[in-house]
């Protein structure tokens, strides 16, 4: 059996999902159930024996401790997080309490069990620690992508808090043996995705009418994988990752944020046109620029693709597509996650109505 934290989120819930479409292994689901986290992601499953969801904080020792040794868990893959750059700089003390202290707690419940666990389960246990780019920090236009031995260099609350992680999981190998893998991925896209991130938001606020709010000149350039690429290099990392190594992970997809929104708008012109018959990119708009906003982020996966034989199935046209159609055809979900909390939020950052 495996533990899956933080898999009520975007990238976990897909996890969890294409895990029990893949194979028979029951998945225990520790999540905090923050506003990230949305049970509806998984109601699928919420017949199957397979899948259990705990409520519950990666820093509650107590709790992650009789996790493990009441389900022999033989690997734990930790998702949870605060993941949010905007929400950070409003208000960093979460994220250090989640990414930093949380991660802390939960690596120690994970070697108290692991260290008395017999030789054959604990040389085969694996803890794995899903990380991002974000924490080598930004990239000139015309320096190479972001390799493995690249220093971190973080510059926002969540990339620091995070950088902070990934250096834990570092230590409690070399120090403690634990068997670690990290892997450090770009940025995801897809189905379940929060609507405060950019593609999710632009879709849902074009289809309502509202703006489309670009961060300063929109010309910062992110590297995007569909969620279900990171997933499936998650699971080959975890069965056959080198111990004490991080792995990249991204699909050599870079574009730059206009690009993004005007592709969402020609997409959405396609599947679901105007009631005027004008077209989506008129609701794009200037607004303030995030602080310290990084301007480009590239993700090297050669180590992954070269040692472990990872290739994403999805071409940035093919997920992007499949991603917006999945928004026009779950209109209760996303109704459902705009909730109070949302709305708050949304005034927060961009100062509007929501
Ligand atoms: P998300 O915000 O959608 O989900 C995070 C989940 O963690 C939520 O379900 C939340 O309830 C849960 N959680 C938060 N604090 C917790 C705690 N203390 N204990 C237990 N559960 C808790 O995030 P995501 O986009 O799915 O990202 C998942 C992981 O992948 C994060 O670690 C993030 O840093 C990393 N990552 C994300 C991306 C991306 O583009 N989204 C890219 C690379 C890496
Ligand atoms: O690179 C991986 C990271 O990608 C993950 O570690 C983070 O958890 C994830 O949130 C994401 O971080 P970003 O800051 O890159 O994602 P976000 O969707 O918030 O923003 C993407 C780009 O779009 C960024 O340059 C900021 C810009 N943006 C974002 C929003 C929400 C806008 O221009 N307008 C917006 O309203």
């Amino acid at each position: 059996m495996i533990l899956v934290t933080g898999g009520a989120g975007f990238i976990g819930a897909n996890f969890v999902l294409d895990w029990l479409a893949l194979n028979d292994e029951p998945v225990i689901n520790l999540d905090k159930l923050t506003y990230a986290g949305n049970t509806e992601s998984l109601q699928s499953l919420e017949q199957d024996a397979r899948h259990t969801l705990v409520q519950g904080d990666i820093g509650d020792r107590a709790l992650v401790s009789a996790l493990l040794a009441r389900h022999q868990i033989r690997a734990v893959v930790n998702f949870a997080a605060e993941s949010h750059v905007d929400r950070s700089i409003h208000g960093p003390g979460e994220f250090i309490q989640t990414n930093i202290v949380g991660t802390f707690n939960l690596l120690e419940s994970v070697r108290g069990y692991w260290q008395g666990l017999s030789q054959a389960p604990k040389e085969a246990f694996r803890f794995l620690h899903v990380s991002t780019d974000e924490v080598y920090g930004s990239l000139a236009k015309d320096d190479p992508a972001f390799t493995e031995s690249n220093h971190l260099e973080p510059n926002s609350p969540y990339s620091a808090s995070k950088a902070a992680s990934d250096h834990l999981v570092r230590a409690w190998h070399h120090t403690y043996g634990l068997p670690v893998l990290t892997t450090n991925c770009s940025n995801n896209y897809g189905p379940y995705h929060f609507p405060e991130k950019l593609i999710p938001l632009m879709i849902v606020n074009a289809l309502a009418g509202k703006l489309l709010p670009v961060y300063g000149d929109g010309l910062q350039i992110r590297d995007w994988l569909y969620v279900k690429d990171h997933c499936s290099a998650i699971r080959r990392v975890l069965e056959a990752g080198r111990l004490g190594e991080t792995y990249n992970v991204g699909g050599w997809n870079e574009k730059a944020n206009l690009e993004i929104v005007h592709t969402v708008c020609h997409l959405l012109d396609e599947l679901r046109p105007r009631a005027d018959g004008k077209p989506y990119q008129d609701q794009i708009t200037s607004v303030t620029d995030r602080p310290g906003h990084d301007r480009r982020y590239a993700i090297d996966a050669r180590k992954l693709e070269r040692e472990l034989g990872w290739k994403p199935l999805e071409t940035f046209e093919s997920g992007i597509r499949k991603t917006v159609q999945w928004y026009l055809d779950n209109p209760d979900w996303v109704a459902h996650v705009q909730s109070g909390a949302y709305r708050q939020w949304v005034q927060k950052q961009y100062h509007s109505g929501g």
